[in-house]
């Protein structure tokens, strides 16, 4: 996202047409070193330390899926793009991983249940955020965990989804629930960043 967002929802992106693109932000195709080890370092943090299955929805490319599978989870990504999951697909090319079209609100993963639901910056592009979150808790096994990743982009016309919103949207849900700020990690971003960026990990007792 820029700072040019007036109106933006994400209904109105085409990810089909962002896919090819969509790696050369640094955040987004981890190619730097630095910025690589610093969402590995905080995947790790995040995800638990036994061998898991991740479920990562909204995969897009397959840069976090890439990284848990490289940390030793089996991954099931899913994207409403084809263009992304063909992307995704041959990333992962050979490792414990698939990946499905279909969409992040309701994935096409049958009876099938994880220990982690893992989603960076698609819960503000889906048009009931309340409603997903609620479908997610239904796909995680006990003291399985949501692991969010998200923000508000841009400062005049921000879009995305505050922090406060999504916390008071999981409290009913979830127990310990745990809020990190990461606007200030520049590393993360591979630059500075004045808008609010976090994850939040919240726990299924
Ligand atoms: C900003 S990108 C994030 C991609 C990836 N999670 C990452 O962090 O690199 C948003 C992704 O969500 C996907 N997406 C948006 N709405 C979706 C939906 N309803 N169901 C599945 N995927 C969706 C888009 O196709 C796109 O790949």
């Amino acid at each position: 996202m820029t700072d040019d967002n007036v109106g933006l929802t994400g209904a109105d992106v085409d990810w089909d047409a962002s896919a090819a693109s969509f790696d050369d932000e640094p955040d987004h195709g981890l190619r730097d070193p630095e910025v690589r080890r610093a969402w590995a370092a905080r995947l790790s943090s995040w995800l638990p330390a036994r061998a898991s299955d991740v479920l990562d929805l909204g995969c897009g490319t397959g840069s976090l899926s890439l990284l848990a599978a490289e940390q030793g989870h089996r991954v099931t990504g899913v994207d409403a793009s084809p263009a992304m999951v063909e992307r995704a697909r041959a990333k992962l090319a050979g490792r414990d991983a698939v990946f499905l079209v279909g969409d992040a609100a309701a994935p096409p993963v049958g009876e099938q249940r994880f220990d982690v639901v893992l989603v960076r910056h698609v819960l503000w592009a889906l048009p009931d955020p309340g409603r997903a979150l609620r479908h997610w808790r239904g796909l995680l096994r006990p003291g399985g965990r949501l692991v969010l990743v998200e923000g508000v982009w841009g400062t005049t016309h921000p879009v995305g989804i505050a922090a406060d919103t999504l916390t008071a949207l999981l409290a009913p849900l979830t127990g310990r629930i745990r809020v990190e700020r990461l606007s200030e990690e520049t590393a993360l971003w591979g630059k500075e960043v004045p808008d609010e960026r976090y994850a939040v990990v919240a726990v299924v007792e």
